[in-house]
């Protein structure tokens, strides 16, 4: 493989993977295309600039015509398609969006992956085109046979594009995966998700609002394991295929938040119960046992330690989060959590 196509790599799961490919693959050209929307950011990528190997295009994967042109130049050889609306919270808000970016710009992708032949496209998806599982059931897990069923409009888009993308396989024969992935965590994430938004909170004493009773199970992932899985997919993956991706790392969001007030000596007064998620999913719970027998990946990071390196990287990297939350983030804190 000789160049890589990453849109969505100023976001928080695609910067890791561009430093991911940077370093475990120095000799891969590698070409990000991003149109900075509020949750990408030019800075993040600051040590990939330097890099000669690293293109970035400031652009709208929804832009055919300048997509077709990002493609003609650089002939890429796969395109691993991170770009995408990502936050539940702000498809409930205002879906549209969600459905522009996350469907439209995936067929604009395939669509120039179809042109210019490109060997493999491959569609970062999301567990939650699952749904959610009981509570009380343990025993159920996703597994790739398990039926879409979605819950949110941020799902119900992500869906649509896998659907989309399956499509695509079958009837222009495109050389396409699918990894569909639960929760992950780590450096860069935009701190209006879960990890982030209560770090950020508990350094500035401030209220930490958990969702309902806080009894939501999610499946958390530290980021370099998605990395390393959707490495793998690309390379040794067969086209067609949906790989699930998850570490087995079930855990109630109010016993994560528990866990960062200790790690950062807050006190636990700080929990502030708000109204719940509209249509809030319970539990997700990812059976990665296919990409483990086919493609030989595990998670390599347990959970103690990947909180660890998250709760440094924030209290390291204070400056990159503290002035995302003194911008436009103010305005859509007060709006979400103003009056909850
Ligand atoms: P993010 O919101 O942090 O980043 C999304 C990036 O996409 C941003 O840099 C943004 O500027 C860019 N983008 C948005 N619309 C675009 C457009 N029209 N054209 C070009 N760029 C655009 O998201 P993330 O958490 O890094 O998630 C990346 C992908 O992984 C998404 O597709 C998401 O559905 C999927 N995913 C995320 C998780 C998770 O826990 N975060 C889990 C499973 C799957
Ligand atoms: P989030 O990080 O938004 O990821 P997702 O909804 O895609 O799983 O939320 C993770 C869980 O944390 C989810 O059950 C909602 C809950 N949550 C809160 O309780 N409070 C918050 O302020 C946020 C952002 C999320």
């Amino acid at each position: 493989m000789q160049t890589i196509l990453v849109t969505g790599g100023a976001g928080f799961i695609g910067a890791n993977y561009i430093y991911y490919l940077l370093e475990h693959h120095p000799d891969v050209r590698v070409i990000c295309v991003d149109v900075l929307t509020y949750a990408g950011n030019l800075s993040t990528l600051a040590e990939a600039l330097k890099k000669p190997t690293f293109t970035f295009y400031k652009d709208d994967i929804c832009d055919r015509e300048a997509i077709f042109e990002i493609f003609e130049k650089e002939k890429p050889d796969c395109v691993v398609n991170f770009a995408a609306e990502s936050h539940v919270d702000r498809s409930i808000d205002n879906p549209g969006v969600f459905l522009t970016t996350n469907i439209l710009g995936t067929q604009v992708l395939m669509d120039a992956c179809r042109k210019y032949d490109v060997a493999r496209f491959h569609q970062v998806s999301t567990d939650e085109v699952y749904g959610d599982l009981p509570l009380d059931r343990p025993d159920l897990l996703f597994t790739e046979e398990t039926p879409i069923q979605t819950s949110s409009p941020y799902s119900a888009s992500k869906a649509a594009a896998d659907l989309l993308v399956q499509a695509y396989h079958r009837t222009y024969g495109l050389p396409v995966t699918i990894s569909r992935c639960s929760n992950n965590y780590g450096p860069w994430q935009f701190p209006e998700k879960l990890i982030p938004l209560m770090i950020a909170n508990a350094l500035h004493d401030k209220p930490l609002p958990v969702y309902g009773e806080g009894l939501n199970v999610r499946d958390w992932l530290y980021v370099d394991d998605h990395c390393r899985a959707i490495d793998l997919i690309i390379r040794n993956g067969t086209p067609g295929e949906v790989y699930n991706v998850g570490g087995h790392n079930e855990m109630r969001n109010i016993d994560i938040v528990r866990l960062i007030c200790k790690a950062l000596d807050k006190p636990e007064e700080l929990i502030t119960y708000v109204a719940d998620r509209k249509g809030h999913d319970l539990r997700y719970a990812i059976d990665p046992t296919k990409i483990h027998e086919e493609l030989g990946w595990l998670p390599e990071t347990p959970f103690s330690e990947g909180i660890e390196k998250t709760i440094s990287w924030y209290l390291e990297n204070r400056e990159w989060w503290e002035t995302i939350i003194s911008g436009e983030y103010r305005t859509y804190y007060e709006k979400m959590y103003g009056n909850r």
